[in-house]
């Protein structure tokens, strides 16, 4: 054998258009900082350096979809891009009816309304924020079934995001099928730190809910990243394609909720996608209430456009060992470091894990919120909270919703950054971990109703 070098390997596209960066100085950052009240939601782009804060719309698009922009039919109904995404939608995911959206809470809003009444319960693989204030907006209570490892950022369980049956059961048992409009199944679980879903599980999702007359709902927002994984460590499908995957996946289900900004490499999109006609057609008919006529949903024409042409680029398993490359990359330098982070590492992010990395913080001075804070003092990187601030209010008492993992999110848009600006990351992050024991915790100043982590205050203790 002669092939014993390691032959390096690298991002199967190459940059035809840049955008500046600027990093403004350590003064100014702390000025900013202070202004936008700790909170990384509310400090102004400009004034960051490296941004991390989410994967949502943040994506660079490909030569072939700013070129569709330009065939956007700009037509108040029918027009052609529609068409051309139904198309795609099917192909790809395989449901039968496309709703559009303007992103995919949109999505969530609609579905909700049609499926949940008052007193109904949706268990689900952890609860996402914007999915489940739409599940109580429209009456119904989130109860979390996703299996125990999840909750623990220490345990390497290939697939994080598995429902587990047992509580699963337990749910249809205590509160009755007919109080259960869906099982809510999230691929890959965001706010269990990117976690992929077996197929597997799936398959015993479905036949559990079946068996009981009840529907799965898909939130395939990230649900090919889940496809590659199930592709790279799912036992007999090693040798399928992303695609055969993905199919597989969203037939399980019932009907999808999807945020197109994610997996489709577009900047604003989503869709509703499901089986059944009746769904179909009082979701069509309410989407012209809240989003727009039914064949753009809040759309323009070449957003719809960009978005089919996206599921084509993003189903290529070469983007996607990209994607998900760069991802491990800085996962595995925070690890040669010693930085405490959730393993094994998802599909869209990091998640730093704030309860070890500021062990003299109790959950109340907000130690992730902080340490989000302290990482863009450093180096200007934005990054965002996923603990106690994230997880918002029990609905019925009115106290702090407690989450088991207190995680600061690092998240990677695609084809966007480079692995130097990856290097510069994980330096930034392990100097914030030097001197970890002198950051202090937080306290809320101002508190919003609603979705409160993006528009809270909070001032050093
Ligand atoms: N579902 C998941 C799993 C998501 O991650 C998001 C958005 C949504 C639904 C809602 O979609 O933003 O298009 O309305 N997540 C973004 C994030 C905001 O940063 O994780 P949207």
């Amino acid at each position: 054998m002669t092939d014993t070098k390691k032959r390096s390997w690298a991002e199967p596209f190459k940059i035809k258009m840049v955008e500046p960066l600027r990093m403004i100085s350590r003064e100014q950052r702390a000025k900013a900082l202070a202004e936008a009240g700790y909170n990384t939601f509310l400090l102004r782009s400009d004034d960051v350096y490296i941004d991390l804060l989410t994967d949502s719309g943040t994506n660079a698009m490909s030569d072939r979809q700013w070129a569709g922009l330009m065939l956007g039919d700009e037509a108040y109904a029918g027009s052609r891009n529609f068409y051309n995404l139904e198309a795609k939608v099917r192909q790809y995911y395989g449901y039968k009816h496309l709703v559009p959206t303007h992103q995919g809470r949109g999505a969530e809003h609609l579905i909700s309304r049609v499926l949940i009444k008052p007193g109904d319960v949706i268990p689900g693989n952890m609860y996402f924020t914007t999915t489940r204030l739409h599940q109580e907006l429209a009456g119904g209570t989130f109860v979390d079934v996703i299996i125990d490892e999840a909750h623990d950022t220490t345990s390497t369980h290939p697939f994080k995001g598995d429902v587990d049956l047992g509580k699963l059961a337990a749910v249809i048992e205590s509160h009755g099928a007919v109080k259960i409009p869906y099982v809510s199944v999230a691929a890959t679980v965001n706010m269990a730190g990117g976690q992929p879903i077996s197929l597997a599980n799936l398959r015993q999702v479905r036949d559990l809910a079946r068996k009981h007359g009840i529907k799965v709902v898909l939130d395939a927002t990230r649900a090919m990243e889940n496809a590659y994984f199930i592709k790279r460590q799912e036992k007999g499908n090693e040798r399928r394609t992303m695609a055969d995957i993905l199919l597989e996946l969203c037939s399980c289900t019932d009907a999808c909720t999807m945020s197109a900004k994610k997996d489709l490499l577009v900047n604003i999109g989503g869709f509703l996608a499901m089986n059944d006609d009746a769904l179909f057609e009082e979701a069509r008919n309410l989407v012209v209430v809240f989003e727009g006529l039914h064949t753009y949903g809040g759309l323009a024409g070449r957003d719809m456009e960009a978005m089919a042409i996206g599921i084509e680029e993003a189903i290529d398993e070469e983007h996607m060992k990209a994607r998900i490359g760069q991802v491990e990359y800085v996962g595995q330098g925070l690890l040669d470091a010693g930085i405490p982070i959730v393993v094994p590492v998802g599909g869209h992010a990091i998640f730093l894990d704030a309860r070890k990395f500021l062990p003299h913080l109790t959950q109340d001075e907000f130690p992730a919120q902080r340490l989000a804070a302290e990482l863009y003092l450093e180096s200007g990187i934005r990054s965002m909270e996923r603990g106690i601030v994230s997880a918002g209010r029990n609905k019925e008492t009115g106290k702090h919703n407690y989450p088991k993992l207190e995680l600061v999110r690092l998240t990677f848009p695609r084809r966007v950054y480079t692995q130097a600006h990856c290097d510069v990351l994980v330096e930034s992050v392990v100097e914030v971990f030097r001197r970890r024991e002198k950051i202090g915790g937080l306290k809320m100043v101002y508190e919003p109703k609603y979705l409160r982590f993006f528009q809270a205050r909070f001032e050093p203790l």
